[in-house]
């Protein structure tokens, strides 16, 4: 129950970011909809309860949107969100995987890189995976570091998962498996407690953790929900912050899905 509330606030908030696009101002704000909309939060909340009563993962799916729409421009931790942000002019699929969101096969340099190219530091960049605590990722996209002793990972963690993800490509390869294997229900420390455990999921997930510049920083999220959660929240304000589209500039879509 207690559960199914943050992830309610966690999607409250996140779909309120995306859904900011009806009224042009120049900057975003957080009382954007004072005047124009004054229930906006109520009438979101409502939507969003009902939403994840009929499917779970809708708050992963949503998170993980937010990342990507904010990298490309397309009582969970709680946060005041700037409104106003308008939809692109464009989309394309092909700048959408142009080498901006970086892929699970990442190296730490590249991961560090490409979030640096949208003003985010290392730091961002570690709090910010941490929202791979709930949700789920393809045997297609973690089966070359399962099937791969050299990549610093546990052996039973990978025999548990190969049992799903076959080492050829095929029928296998859209089988899911929870990103954090202890608790993928709860927005909590074990993403980062299993790193310790070299239990990364995505080879982009143990990089964080395996010998380089940003150890530090997973030993310390590891111990202490404080500081992940006040990481994570500046991470997503500042992520919202990317390239924002206001004021003229952009449009509101008929159709969220593509340019009018
Ligand atoms: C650090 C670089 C990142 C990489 C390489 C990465 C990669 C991935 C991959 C490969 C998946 C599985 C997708 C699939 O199987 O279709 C995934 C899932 C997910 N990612 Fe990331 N991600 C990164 C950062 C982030 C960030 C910053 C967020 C949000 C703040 C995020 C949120 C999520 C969520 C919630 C899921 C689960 C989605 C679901 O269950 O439907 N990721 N990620």
């Amino acid at each position: 129950m207690e559960y199914n509330k943050q992830r309610t606030m966690l999607i409250v908030m996140l779909i309120i970011i995306m859904w900011s696009c009806c009224y042009s101002h120049a900057q975003l704000s957080s009382d954007f909809y004072k005047e124009s909309c004054p229930s906006l939060f109520y009438v979101v909340r409502r939507e969003v309860q009902r939403a994840v009563t009929r499917e779970r993962r809708m708050a992963a799916s949503l998170l993980r949107l937010f990342f990507h729409d904010c990298f490309v421009n397309l009582d969970g931790p709680g946060w005041s969100v700037k409104l106003g942000r308008r939809d692109s002019t464009t989309a394309s699929f092909t700048t959408a995987n142009s080498g901006v969101i970086p892929p699970p096969t990442s190296t730490l340099d590249n991961l560090i890189n490409r979030f640096r190219a949208q003003g985010l530091s290392s730091r961002d960049m570690v709090a910010l995976s941490g929202a791979h605590t709930i949700g789920q990722a393809r045997c297609v996209t973690f089966r070359d570091r399962i099937y791969n002793e050299s990549n610093n990972i546990e052996l039973s963690f990978a025999l548990s998962r190969q049992r799903s993800c076959s080492a050829a490509s095929g029928s296998s390869d859209n089988n899911e498996a929870t990103l954090d294997i202890h608790s993928p229900g709860r927005f909590d420390l074990n993403y980062y407690r299993q790193l310790l455990n070299h239990r990364g999921l995505l080879t982009s997930d143990q990089v964080l953790y395996s010998g380089g510049s940003t150890d530090s920083l997973v030993v310390s999220y590891s111990r202490s929900l404080n500081a992940f959660y006040r990481d994570f929240v500046r991470g997503m304000v500042k992520m919202g912050d990317i390239k924002p589209l206001t004021g003229s500039n952009g449009e509101i879509r008929n159709n969220c899905r593509r340019p009018n």
